[in-house]
């Protein structure tokens, strides 16, 4: 069983991650911007772990219509508000979902993100597996690599450079919100075998921090220089300089792609026994197991009841 990170806990909401983190977000918003392009016009688009819909802005006009996923409640529900024009205009619908347990038949979507989330994947293999499954041939991936500069640089001191050759993950953060950072080329490999080839699309975060202990004054006056560096950056460190890397993986299919006219429904099966489902306004019941699932304060609750 996988351990899922709990976001709603202690009355946890994840915007205020964003309060401080000027740099991050810019950093972010520069390299989705020059890469969520490369997954072109989908008809149907998922953001798996999407969260409150922070890089909705990023596909929502390029998408025809979009799923995000998450499984914090939280999180759905500022998602709900922040994106309630696309969801009344049947553009965007909201999944409660666990990652490695998805609600979709095989290649439901044309095209996928999944933005700083595979840190939080005890299983990421499995959860990789279940990921792809629902996507048809392009997936644009954040991964988060333990053998970046700083990482490399961290583990010399502490004499544990072994660590960061293995193919191994490193494990940081404690036991109920560890954080996972993977050997980039094992990640690639499991991706290739799943029948999906990768290319290096970005090293994001380069400098990652470095406004944090700066005086306001020199930030704004260094920032032009620094935010150069990470352009510059994100192209020459590739696979090895960021704690962040994108990845774009695409495949060829001989799968018959949903008619792009097909509803969600027809996108959508029974997380519990992959049964088909009968819809009402207010939930989804399986025709098989007969395991419900609600829709209200605008998401559909997808999650998997323990037995
Ligand atoms: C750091 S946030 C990133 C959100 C969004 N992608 C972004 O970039 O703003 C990580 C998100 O992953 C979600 N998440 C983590 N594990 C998950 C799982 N097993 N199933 C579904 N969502 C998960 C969390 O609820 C959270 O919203």
């Amino acid at each position: 069983m996988s351990l899922i990170t709990d976001y709603d806990s202690n009355g946890y909401d994840y915007r205020s991650y964003w309060d401080d983190r000027d740099y991050e977000a810019w950093a972010e918003d520069h390299a989705l911007e020059n890469t969520v392009p490369w997954l072109g016009s989908p008809e149907w688009m998922v953001d798996f772990g999407g969260g409150f819909g922070r890089n909705a802005k990023h596909y929502r006009t390029r998408a025809r219509r979009y799923v995000l996923v998450d499984y914090s409640t939280t999180n759905l529900r500022n998602a709900a508000q922040g994106l309630a024009g696309d969801v009344a205009d049947g553009r965007a619908y909201l999944i409660r979902a666990d990652l490695n347990r998805l609600p979709f038949v095989d290649h439901a979507f044309d095209a996928a993100m999944v933005v700083r989330v595979l840190h939080h994947l005890s299983d990421v293999e499995g959860a990789l597996a279940e990921m792809g499954r629902t996507v048809r041939d392009r997936w644009l991936l954040d991964i988060p690599i333990k053998h970046h500069v700083l990482g490399l640089a961290r583990a010399a001191v502490h004499g544990d450079l072994a660590a960061m050759r293995g193919p191994e993950p490193v494990v940081t953060g404690h036991s109920e919100t560890p954080f996972y950072n993977f050997k980039l080329s094992v990640v690639r490999q499991r991706l290739l075998d799943a029948g999906w080839n990768t290319r290096l699309a970005g090293s994001v975060n380069n400098l990652r921090r470095w406004d944090r202990s700066l005086p306001p004054a020199m930030v704004r006056t260094l920032r032009p220089a620094v935010q150069a560096v990470e352009t510059a950056v994100r192209h020459g460190g590739r696979g090895w300089f960021g704690p962040s890397q994108f990845v774009y993986a695409n495949r060829n299919t001989n799968e018959l792609a949903l008619r792009a006219t097909d509803s969600l429904a027809a996108r959508m099966c029974c997380p519990a026994c992959g049964g088909w489902l009968d819809w009402t306004p207010d939930a989804a019941t399986c025709e098989s197991c007969w395991s419900a699932y609600p829709c209200s304060d605008g998401f559909w609750d997808f999650t998997v009841r323990a037995a």
